[in-house]
């Protein structure tokens, strides 16, 4: 009985000095965490409060088999390394000088520091984690895959108009982070006023966090990201162009910019037609932000009359889009009679934060719907899913189609409306629009 007792009570002796020293080393690691600033802090990712001194990113702005694209921003001048590698092993790194950007505002030219690197010689299929680390902080380690050589598989979303609610859009992130995809497309109006370089960090990279350091962005640009040049700095990599294209397994997709000012709407949309019509992937895919079907919000009819039948006879088989604020999804649009050409279904997908327009119903409709939103694509080999995801997580749309032999399947193709049919339509709704 003594025995026990004693023991018992140097059990509680020996808990209470664990219980102690615990606190000791929690007070101790907590001074460390708040105090931060030290470059080789162990315990940072600990914390899960890494030391950094980042103020946009990391952000990856596109994956490919061999290379990345990464981008974030400093409030101080220094260089940066971004250490990276596979098997959590960061033996190689890449050096970065920051960009000002001249084009803001003096206050903006002072405290932001734009980073964009390319990491090269990648190999494909791979898991590679990287690190950026600069003067007297370094960052959290993060992980993406690069783009597998033969897959005939891909799994991925589409967006748009997620500028002005950044709540909005968070809570739609919040749902695509656990859809597990290998991109995402972001069909523009990214932010309320994109020449104010303040908003890009609340309405844009903020909401994106947990989402954009593992999977890449691909962006259409919206009219919203203005033409000051905010856009290009901050979300184009090095050596690309606004427009461009990329593979994923059976995916090939261009995102075409449609609204910087000065362009020419005809050569923007052959740079469309030509880069689908070059592709032979099983399944081919457009986006960029004004739309060339859309009844309601913005009426918009971007490229009328020749769109339609140029991304047709490209083999186009889904054009999203954004601009106008809502779900609009079309039945196939069939090629013009007697022409060669895919069935194209065009969708309108503008609800990834902003206030949403009423939907004006009409007959050749598939769904449409005045809902917060995202297209959740999931393609193996010959056959694809689309999923449209509400804002409260639940199903709104629903599509599964079957390509053989370069068709898709007649069960799909029931509900097509002749060309000729949508190009009268439009025709007569073209003076409706803003
Ligand atoms: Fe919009
Ligand atoms: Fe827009």
């Amino acid at each position: 009985m003594s025995i026990s007792r004693l023991s018992s009570r140097s059990r509680i002796l020996h808990s209470l000095s664990i219980l102690r020293l615990a606190c000791l080393i929690g007070i101790m690691f907590g001074i460390l965490a708040i105090k931060g600033g030290c470059a080789t802090n162990p315990f940072s990712d600990m914390f899960g409060k890494e030391d950094t001194r980042l103020t946009k990113g990391p952000f990856l702005l596109g994956v490919y088999p061999g290379r990345a694209a990464l981008m974030w921003e400093t409030e101080t001048e220094g260089p940066c390394k971004l250490y990276y590698g596979k098997e959590q092993k960061l033996d190689k790194y890449v050096e970065s000088v920051p960009e000002t950007n001249q084009s803001g505002e003096e206050a903006v030219k002072k405290l932001a520091f734009i980073h964009k690197v390319w990491l090269e010689d990648l190999e494909p299929g791979r898991f590679y984690d990287y690190r950026v680390t600069g003067p007297g902080f370094e960052d959290k380690i993060y992980r993406f895959l690069t783009v597998p050589e033969n897959t005939d598989q891909v799994r991925f979303i589409v967006y748009g108009d997620s500028r002005s609610r950044p709540s909005v859009h968070r809570r739609l992130v919040e749902l695509m982070i656990k859809k597990k995809v290998d991109f995402v497309v972001n069909c523009g109006d990214l932010v309320t006023k994109g020449d104010k370089y303040e908003q890009w960090g609340p309405q844009f990279f903020e909401p994106l966090k947990g989402l954009a350091e593992s999977v890449p962005v691909y962006i259409a640009k919206g009219n919203h990201e203005g033409n000051n040049g905010n856009y290009e700095k901050l979300l184009i990599p090095k050596g690309q162009e606004n427009s461009f294209g990329f593979d994923y397994g059976p995916v090939h997709y261009f995102c075409a910019d449609n609204v910087t000012e000065g362009l020419k709407d005809e050569v923007q949309l052959e740079l469309v037609i030509a880069d689908a019509g070059a592709s032979d992937a099983k399944w081919k895919f457009a986006s960029y932000h004004v739309p060339s079907v859309n009844f309601g919000g913005h009426w918009s009819a971007w490229g009328y009359p020749d769109a339609l039948p140029g991304l047709s006879k490209a083999g186009v088989d889904f054009v999203l889009a954004g601009h106008s604020h809502m779900y609009e999804r079309f039945r196939p649009v069939a090629p013009p009679d007697g022409a060669d050409g895919s069935y194209v279904t065009y969708i309108t997908s503008g609800g990834g934060g902003v206030f949403m327009h009423s939907i004006k119903p009409n007959v050749y409709h598939a769904v449409a719907m005045k809902k917060h939103h995202f297209c959740l694509f999931d393609i193996k080999g010959d056959k694809l899913t689309m999923d449209t995801i509400g804002i409260d997580g639940g199903v709104i749309d629903h599509i599964e189609v079957i390509k053989n032999a370069g068709s898709l399947d007649k069960k799909y193709l029931r509900s097509a409306i002749p060309m000729k049919e949508m190009l009268d339509f439009q025709k007569t709704n073209l003076d409706k629009q803003d």
